[in-house]
């Protein structure tokens, strides 16, 4: 016997509503509880001022966001390297990343500014730059090319080292091979030194050393003790010639898509991250420094006026070749942070 039609109807209709009550609280469950995954990957340790203050924006961002995000940190290359970084970001297989300002050259002529040796006395004056209008302005210079800055975070400022006992004036560093991060303005520096310069990821730089690929390298207390290098050169030269320091930046279709409340919260928090992590980047190298010190390994070169004077003319035709890319205004700008 065939049911009647309304009969069948609402038969039909009941069991689409059964379905209905089992399957939509679920998705609208769903809809509301699963978080947004954001991953943060950076090349660096833990213990260094990025590694730390990656750390502290994703305690922050899930405390501010309860339930709505959650920050994965892959610290040490994990993810990816240098190298595939920015590409990662821009394909949303990642949604912040904090390279150092080196490795953008590729998206703003601009942030070479950050590379011009000698320009900052100190990590002081780099953060006045980046607080004032031009440094806030570069944040959002590579939006057309679809990156976003959020931040600057500090580490610190840069030390020469080599796999030779002397290293005090510019002729020691003549002929030897040096490991730069991907910046044209690094591979000028190095040139104008008499130097070879080798851009390679950061993940690849100990090894080098260590098998002589490379006789030396530039990098922060923090970057050096954090990764060995000082086991595997002699002489660290406190040159303090330049600077190495992060933009946080994100995919910028991602973060328009946000949610307003969730970009509210994320922004807080990079904030406070940020603050963090300034504060606490200048103690981390002076602690890294002590303890390459103490290991023994690498003798550190403390250098008279004469010796600074002598690596800053050396390198002084750096500003010349890269001033037209930058702007005079912006190169006015960064000096007269200076004290
Ligand atoms: C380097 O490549 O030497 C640094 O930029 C690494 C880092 O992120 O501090």
């Amino acid at each position: 016997m065939s049911i009647s039609t309304p009969l069948r109807k609402r038969t039909l209709l009941a069991a689409a509503l059964l379905a209905a009550s089992m399957i939509l609280p679920g998705l609208a469950q769903a809809q509301t509880q699963a978080p947004i995954v954001i991953k943060f990957a950076h090349v660096v340790a833990e213990k260094t001022p990025k590694g730390q203050g990656a750390l502290k924006f994703k305690e922050l961002a899930e405390k501010k966001l309860p339930g709505k995000v959650q920050v994965q940190v892959f610290p040490s290359s994990q993810l990816f390297g240098d190298a595939k970084e920015m590409e990662a970001l821009l394909l949303g297989d990642v949604q912040l990343i904090a390279p150092s300002l080196s490795k953008f050259d590729r998206y703003t002529k601009k942030i070479q500014i950050f590379d011009l040796p000698f320009l900052f006395d100190d990590i002081e004056a780099v953060d006045r730059f980046q607080d004032g209008p031009q440094g806030q302005a570069l944040l959002k210079s590579m939006t057309n090319r679809g990156l976003l800055g959020l931040a600057y975070w500090h580490n610190g400022m840069k030390q020469l080292s080599t796999n030779k006992d002397k290293l005090t004036r510019p002729d020691d560093v003549k002929g030897l091979k040096f490991r730069i991060q991907a910046s044209d303005v690094l591979e000028a520096q190095f040139k104008a030194l008499g130097a070879n310069p080798q851009k390679m990821a950061f993940a690849e730089v100990y090894q080098a050393l260590q098998t002589g690929v490379v006789d030396g390298q530039e990098n922060t207390w923090s970057n050096i003790y954090s990764q060995k290098f000082h086991e595997v050169q002699k002489t660290i030269a406190e040159t303090n010639h330049g600077v190495i320091d992060y933009m946080v930046v994100t995919n910028s279709k991602w973060w328009d898509g946000l949610p307003a409340d969730v970009k509210k919260g994320l922004t807080e928090a990079m904030a406070e991250a940020t603050t963090y992590a300034n504060k606490l980047a200048d103690d981390i190298n002076v602690e890294d420094r002590k303890k390459i010190a103490d290991a023994g390994k690498a003798k550190i070169q403390k250098l008279s006026k004469e010796d600074v004077a002598a690596w800053r003319k050396a390198m002084e035709p750096v500003w010349k070749k890269f001033e037209g890319d930058i702007g005079r205004d912006l190169i006015d700008a960064a000096q007269k942070s200076n004290k």
